[in-house]
C-alpha cells in the first residue's frame, strides 16, 4: 500500500527557495564533465564519490563542494547542470524555484561571470518554456572571503539586474558574521536587489537577528538557531519572515543528531513561515520531496501541516502577489482533488 503522506507530497504544488545550483552536481555528471573538460578528479567512480560524502560539519562539506565544481568550465556545463535539476523537480510538483549561485567560486578559477550566468539562464528559460517552472536567481556572496571581493561580484551583478533578483550569503558561517557584509548589502539594496542570507545554520540566534537588522534580509536561509531565542521567534512570526529550512542538509552536516530533532514542527507551532528545501541535494542524499517525506515522518507532521509548508513556499517566495495567489489556488485545487 502506498504511504498516504508520500502520495500527498508527490505532486503537491510547491516552490523550492533554498537550492544551490552547484549542489545539484550528481556524481555521474561530475565524472562526465571531468572527462568532457579534461579535468582530473580524485575519484574514479560514482561509488568512490558517494563514499567521500560523509561530512563532519559544514566546512567539511564545503571543501568537497568547492572541489566538485572544478569540472564546471563552459557555459553548456552550467546549462546542463541547471536543466538536469529542473528535469528532476518537474516530476516532484515543483512549479517555482529560487536558485542560488556562487559566482566567486567560479570567477576565482578564471571562469567568466557571464559564462556562469548565461548557462544557468538559458536552462531556466527552457525550464519555464518546456516544464512550466518559473524561476528567480539569487547571487550569493561567499562569506569566508573578504567583503571587497563581494563588491566585485556585486559589480558584475549590476550588469545583469534584469536577471538577478536578490543577493544572498553562504559558505562558512562560523566566524563570518552578517556584520562583515553590512556595506556590500547596503550597496546591493541601493541597486535594487532584494536580500536573503544563510543565518543560524551553524551560527547562533544573534546572527539571524543581525541578518535582519544589519543586512535587512527579507528571508532567512536555514534559521534553525533562531528557535533558541523566544523573543526572536516572536519577531519572526510577527514580521512573517520566511525560513528556508533544509532537513536532510542539517542531518548530514550534523547540525542535529537525528531528523526527529529537526525544529521545523516547533517553527510551525510558533506560527513561523517555515518552508522545506533541499540545499545541496546531490551531496545530502535527497531532493525536495525526499526532504518533505523524511522530515514529515520523523517529526510527525499532519497532512494539514504539509499543505501549510507547500503554501508557505509560495507565500515566502519573491513572486508577485498575483502570482502567489495563482500558485496558492493550485495547491487548493490539488488538495480538493485528492
Ligand atoms: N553553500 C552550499 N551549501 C551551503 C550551506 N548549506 N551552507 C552554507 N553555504 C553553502
Ligand atoms: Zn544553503
Amino acid at each position: 500500500m502506498t504511504d498516504p503522506i508520500a502520495s500527498l507530497i508527490e505532486h503537491l504544488p510547491k516552490a523550492e527557495l533554498h537550492l544551490h545550483i552547484e549542489g545539484t552536481l550528481e556524481p555521474e555528471m561530475m565524472l562526465a564533465l571531468a572527462q568532457r573538460n579534461g579535468i582530473e578528479l580524485p575519484y574514479a567512480s560514482v561509488e568512490e564519490i558517494h563514499a567521500a560524502y560523509e561530512f563532519d560539519g559544514l566546512q567539511d562539506f564545503l571543501d568537497l563542494y568547492y572541489a566538485g565544481m572544478s569540472v564546471l568550465i563552459e557555459e553548456r556545463d552550467f546549462h546542463d547542470l541547471t536543466r538536469a535539476y529542473l528535469d528532476k523537480v518537474a516530476d516532484q510538483g515543483v512549479t517555482h524555484v529560487e536558485i542560488f549561485f556562487d559566482p566567486q567560486a567560479h570567477t576565482d578559477r578564471g571562469i567568466a561571470f557571464e559564462t556562469v550566468l548565461s548557462g544557468i539562464l538559458s536552462a531556466l528559460e527552457s525550464g519555464v518554456r518546456e516544464l512550466g517552472i518559473t524561476s528567480k536567481l539569487i547571487m550569493c556572496f561567499l562569506r569566508h572571503l573578504p567583503e571587497e571581493q563581494a563588491f566585485d561580484a556585486l559589480a558584475c551583478a549590476c550588469r545583469h539586474k534584469d536577471h538577478i533578483h536578490a543577493v544572498g550569503l553562504d559558505s562558512g558561517e562560523a566566524g563570518n558574521p552578517p556584520e562583515k557584509f553590512a556595506r556590500v548589502y547596503e550597496a546591493a539594496r541601493k541597486e535594487g536587489f532584494l536580500a536573503v542570507a544563510h543565518a543560524g545554520e551553524e551560527g547562533p540566534a544573534a546572527y539571524v537577528k543581525d541578518a535582519l537588522d544589519i543586512l535587512k534580509v527579507s528571508r532567512v536561509d536555514h534559521g534553525n538557531h533562531a528557535l533558541d531565542d523566544p523573543q526572536l521567534v516572536a519577531r519572526l512570526a510577527r514580521e512573517k519572515i520566511p525560513l528556508t529550512m533544509c532537513p536532510l542538509s542539517n542531518l548530514r552536516l550534523k547540525g542535529i543528531p537525528d531528523l526527529a530533532a529537526h525544529p521545523i514542527k516547533r517553527a510551525l507551532d510558533a506560527g513561523l513561515l517555515a518552508t522545506v528545501n533541499s540545499d545541496d541535494p546531490s551531496y545530502f542524499g535527497g531532493y525536495i520531496n525526499d526532504n518533505y517525506i523524511a522530515v514529515s515522518n520523523a517529526v510527525g507532521l499532519s497532512p494539514d501541516e504539509i499543505i501549510t509548508l507547500a503554501k508557505n513556499s509560495f507565500a515566502g517566495s519573491f513572486l508577485s502577489d498575483r502570482e502567489k495567489q495563482a500558485q496558492l489556488d493550485a495547491v487548493d485545487r490539488y488538495v480538493e482533488k485528492l
